[in-house]
């Protein structure tokens, strides 16, 4: 009888999972008497797999609910005090046990690992995601109450647009993220959008968050309910609860807070905003994965102003259920567009934190959002790292952002990256809502092409391979909403996404330093990995966005260990910075860092990885084990575009399909990239000279040394071995039609017909073009010429060669001398704009200093163990 009790559950509650209410449908979680977990089955066929689980083990674990979103993930419960729990743990049934194999539970383990269907287990552990560190706020700044100003002279535009567009909201004049007359440009830019009647309607942004105040006048006729929940209290509206939950309301406020007689106004004040609420306590993983898609078919983006603690030594990422729920919100999202995740980089600037020690941030799904402030300068909470997209305005220089507040008050000290990411994730709405076909990749081109670099002295800039500058600490510039959204208009979809996977590329090296600070002093552990065009081809990467290197290295503290990754365009991404606070001995398991400072770049050539030990490095053993390399990027051929799998070696497809292209050599011309297939070049130094860049390159961009203080430059002969043959540029004739034929021999007819069209195409292009004087730039690439934008210039006429995709008379390698042109319009264009002086010691708040220290051993020293290698889960430390 039991039995069909189960069984008549699970069909409840997979029908629940596909009505949408679900989520009404969660038992109430008892932390304090059950462990959680989830099991993974392969359920694809049938539910025999789940029914069989259960029964197998009804007797210690309970059937909770099916995992929300997800067909084949399922949640149970063991009560706390069973034995059982003394052996469960994660599984992983591809490689990685932490299930311990324990003398008297033999049996019941080896029932886990020989059932076939049983694809994973995740304990369940509860946490309490953090809001963004809070900025502290000086005190006269405190609870500005419901008022207007006076106008003055200096005012007009604010007066300009309050009667053109009818805004009322008492305090409009303070929101200076929205016009700034103090200081005049550090604003978003948004009025001219407004006079042309873009102001977010029909995009709904959710803000995952501690709770929305939807019954705030200046919220209330914008707040969408289908799209809302609250996940800490298990019920359908997300009221803030708790006595500090106003964090959402202040976000949510910025994003759309309505045009009336409240408070202020959002960037996009007729779009929508929904709450999810997660921050008001403890929360499994499955609820913080059910949370970023919840509403999927409603929300459009996710502003996310939370994340792992801003300590300077936390190292966090998300769970892997929570990574397949932001999969799938890409994937399914926005009707198969994808949603936009937004993520704040994090308040720990001051701390010495980086946000490629947050996993979240460090997704290649979420945009990466830092801060600048009233002025326009750094604000030093703001946290830097090679994730950051782009930025814009919140605290900082005496001022915060003016918003929104719970208990019908407004709020004049809203600040940090906090602030920041929900205010970009307003201008995406505005973008959204003028082009809805932009998908999440879209978003992130147009966002990268259209952002205006800023404090060009500050922020170790480089150019990339957009022919764009790209800083650690400003991403690629500011959010200029008027340029985004028109830059966005006409953008054309870039192709499907196709990634490339190196092999896991063993280096097993050592610097060690005594605690005096003698040993391996400047020396870099340095290892290279050489990519062929072939390599690309058979996975049908076109080119690069998004970079992901994922590495094993042991360290005695890890805050003291460097890495940096140099591109084979000569860009360097910092990946690791140095921590000071950070003294875990766990080293690096599994960790994957990301850049989005490599876009654009095609990935052919030498990737090196470089690890290296601080400066002032005392005591710090390191060893690294092994790094591998992502490329995710613009697929070749659209219609061979695969959906991604989180869980499927891709590094192993690639060797798949290498060798049967090998083996059937229809394709004559590869033979000069087929020999850097494995070649993988592994070199140690232990010099500190300051030697020239053997990495290619051809320009400027060299100015990039030295953005970690202090450190030893690039070394001699780096890459040395490696020959450049594989990155010839001419092979790139062949583009569009042999190179892809590696991959794709049983596809003749299709590639016939498409070298006819590209003839077609080719010949159209030629006499457009002669009829066009002037205008070489024309003859680049599409992207090439889409990533100058040129103020002042009408770049509308460009939309006929836009539209032919395949389009590929350009060579990838030849465009240096229209680019340096292009760079020069660019610097010209920036060197015009006038910058406040920057004070790089401003202190404008105190943070309080009780963080950090205290509980760890100092000094001690980590003995390296040797099974470290493969890895297993990336050991999060949960928030606190
Ligand atoms: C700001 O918006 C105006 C239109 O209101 C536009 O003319 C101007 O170019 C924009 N600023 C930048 C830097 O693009
Ligand atoms: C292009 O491929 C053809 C063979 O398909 C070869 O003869 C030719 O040399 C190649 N061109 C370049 C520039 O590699």
């Amino acid at each position: 009888m039991i039995f069909r009790v189960d069984l008549l559950l699970v069909v409840l509650h997979a029908l629940m999972s596909t009505t949408g209410a679900w989520a009404s449908e969660i038992p109430a979680r008892d932390y304090a008497n059950k462990n959680y977990f989830m099991v993974e089955l392969d359920t694809a066929s049938s539910s025999d797999p789940l029914t069989a689980f259960i029964n197998q083990h009804k007797d210690v674990y309970q059937f909770e609910h099916q995992a929300r979103g997800f067909d084949d993930h399922f949640v149970f419960s063991i009560p706390k005090g069973h034995e059982h729990n003394q052996f469960l743990g994660n599984y992983n049934s591809n490689n990685h046990h932490l299930m311990q194999k324990r003398q008297d539970f033999e049996q019941e383990y080896e029932m886990l690992v020989t059932n076939q269907n049983l694809k994973s287990i995740h304990m369940l552990v509860p946490r309490v995601l953090e809001r963004r560190a809070p900025v502290p706020v000086e005190p006269e700044e405190y609870n500005m109450a419901r008022g207007i100003i006076p106008i003055d002279s200096s005012q007009l535009p604010i007066k300009d647009a309050g009667e053109k567009l009818g805004i009322n909201d008492p305090i409009f004049a303070q929101q200076w993220h929205l016009i700034n007359t103090q200081f005049p440009g550090n604003d978003v830019n948004v009025t001219g959008l407004w006079y042309e009647g873009i102001t977010g309607e029909g995009v709904v942004t959710s803000v995952i968050d501690d709770g929305l105040d939807y019954e705030d006048a200046d919220l209330r006729k914008n707040f969408n309910k289908e799209g809302s929940w609250d996940f800490n209290d298990n019920t359908n509206l997300p009221k803030p609860r708790l006595f500090n939950d106003y964090h959402g309301t202040r976000c949510a406020g910025e994003i759309a807070a309505v045009k009336n007689n409240v408070c202020g106004v959002g960037v996009a004040y007729d779009s929508q905003v929904s709450g999810i609420r997660i921050l008001s306590g403890p929360l499994t993983p499955e609820d913080e994965a059910a949370a970023m898609i919840f509403g999927l078919d409603i929300n459009d983006i996710y502003s996310c102003s939370w994340g792992p603690t801003d300590d300077g030594r936390t190292l966090s990422a998300p769970e892997k259920i929570v990574k397949k729920a932001m999969l799938k919100g890409v994937q399914e999202g926005r009707e198969n567009k994808g949603s936009i995740y937004v993520f704040a980089s994090g308040n720990g600037g001051r701390s010495d934190d980086s946000c490629n020690f947050d996993g979240y941030t460090n997704s290649i799904y979420s945009i990466t959002v830092g801060a600048i402030d009233y002025k326009g300068l750094h604000p030093l909470y703001a946290e830097a790292c090679s994730a950051v997209m782009v930025v814009t305005y919140s605290s900082g220089s005496g001022e915060h952002i003016h918003t929104t507040d719970i208990h019908g008050k407004c709020s004049a000290q809203h600040g940090g990256t906090s602030a920041a990411a929900p205010l970009a994730a307003g201008i995406f709405s505005l973008v959204l809502q003028v082009n809805p076909d932009l998908t999440w990749r879209d978003l992130q081109y147009v966002a990268a092409l259209s952002s205006v670099p800023v404090n060009e002295k500050d922020g170790h800039y480089q150019t990339t391979a957009l022919g764009r500058q790209y800083s650690h600490k400003y991403g690629y510039g500011k959010v200029d909403a008027y340029r985004m959204a028109h830059f966005g208009k006409t953008w054309e979809n870039v192709k499907p996404q196709s990634w490339y996977y190196s092999d896991v590329i063993p280096v097993d090296k050592t610097i060690k330093i005594d605690s005096s600070g003698n040993g391996d002093k400047d020396k870099i552990i340095s290892s290279t990995l050489k990519i062929g065009k072939q390599e690309l081809d058979v996975m049908n990467l076109e080119r690069v966005e998004h970079v992901t290197v994922t590495v094993n290295i042991q360290s005695t503290f890890r805050g003291q260990v460097g890495a940096r990754l140099k591109s084979p365009f000569g860009v360097t991404s910092d990946l690791a910075s140095f921590r000071p606070h950070d003294i875990s001995s766990q080293g690096f398991v599994d960790w994957t860092f990301s850049s989005v400072a490599h876009w654009g770049e095609s990935g052919v050539g030498d990737w090196t990885l470089e690890v290296f030990n601080a400066p002032d490095s005392k005591g710090n053993d390191i060893k690294f084990v092994n790094w591998q390399l992502r490329l995710f990027g613009e697929s070749q051929a659209a219609e061979q575009a695969e959906t991604y799998d989180i869980d499927k070696d891709y590094a192993q497809v690639r060797r798949d399909r290498l060798e049967k292209s090998v083996a059937a050599p229809v394709e004559p011309s590869s033979s000069s990239s087929s020999s850097s297939t494995s070649t993988t070049e592994l070199q140690t130094f232990t010099t500190s000279t300051k030697a020239e860049e053997s990495v290619a390159s051809d320009d400027e961009s060299k100015e990039q040394e030295g953005k970690l203080p202090d450190l030893v430059s690039t070394t001699s002969a780096a890459a040395s071995t490696t020959s450049s043959a594989t990155s010839a540029p001419d092979d790139t004739e062949n583009d569009s039609g042999d190179g892809k034929n590696a991959y794709g021999n049983g596809h003749s007819g299709l590639y016939f017909m498409a070298l006819m069209a590209i003839g077609f195409i080719i010949i159209a292009a030629i006499m457009w073009f002669h009829k066009t004087p002037g205008s070489s730039r024309r003859r680049r690439r599409r992207e090439e010429y889409e990533f100058d934008i040129i103020p002042g210039e009408d770049y509308s006429d460009s939309e006929d060669v836009d539209s032919h995709d395949s389009f590929d008379l350009g060579h990838h390698n030849d465009d240096n001398f229209s680019l340096n042109e292009e760079r020069d319009r660019l610097y010209d264009d920036l060197n015009g704009e006038t910058l406040p002086d920057y004070h790089e010691d401003e202190e404008m708040f105190k943070i309080g200093d009780e963080e950090e220290d205290a509980k760890k051993p100092l000094g001690k020293k980590v003995n390296f163990q040797d099974d470290v290698t493969s890895g297993s889960v990336s050991a999060p430390s949960p928030g606190h």
